[in-house]
């Protein structure tokens, strides 16, 4: 059984000067109930790039499982999408793109991160959509694209936010 934890914004706020241009204000979305998640992430899947990597932060329950599957079925897989709670990551391999699917709330430590081979993972070319990433912070790439889910008493509050050129991009004209 997981353990509700607060989740801390991992990245200090924007600064004058370099990477501070590629930050965009956070874009909010009030999602109503599961079908609104799915349906961000069908947008979301459009505009996915190979080596984009995107952070996903939230509760417990927050709908972070959810708005992958979602992606992913956007992009034809018909399988389960199963949440990687103990191991760590799933791959998929979907329309020729490659995937990375972390769920690193139960990473204990960076000697479990390398004996796990993730490091080589970071290629620059797969899709990596990362649960519980503080968990990992220093470990992992800085994030192309941030997405907060905050839990209501009906449904969800979700900011997503860039902070490369490549989620710039990835945001423009969302
Ligand atoms: N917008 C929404 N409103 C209400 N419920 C939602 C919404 N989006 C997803 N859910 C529901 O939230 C529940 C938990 O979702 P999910 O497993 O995706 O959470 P998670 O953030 O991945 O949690 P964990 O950190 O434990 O992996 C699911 O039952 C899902 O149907
Ligand atoms: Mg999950």
């Amino acid at each position: 059984m997981k353990h509700a934890m607060p989740v801390p914004h991992p990245n200090p706020p924007p600064q004058a000067g370099e990477g501070a241009k590629d930050r965009c204000a956070a874009l909010p979305f009030f999602l109503a109930d599961e079908s609104a998640t799915l349906t961000l992430a069908q947008r979301l899947a459009m505009r996915l790039k190979p080596g984009m990597v995107i952070y996903l932060h939230g509760d417990l329950g927050a709908g972070k499982t959810t708005l992958v599957r979602g992606m992913l079925n956007a992009l034809g897989y018909t399988g389960r999408v199963k949440s990687p709670t103990y191991t760590l990551v799933e791959p998929y391999n979907i329309a020729g793109l490659e995937f990375r699917h972390f769920d690193l709330y139960r990473l204990r430590d960076e000697e479990e991160w390398e004996a796990a081979g993730f490091r080589d993972e970071f290629d620059g070319r797969s899709i990596f959509i990362i649960e519980w990433p503080k968990n990992a912070l220093g470990l992992i790439p800085q994030a192309d694209v941030e997405i907060v889910f905050e839990i209501l008493p009906h449904g969800r509050n979700v900011a997503i936010s860039s902070n490369t050129p490549t989620g710039r991009e990835c945001l423009k004209l969302f």
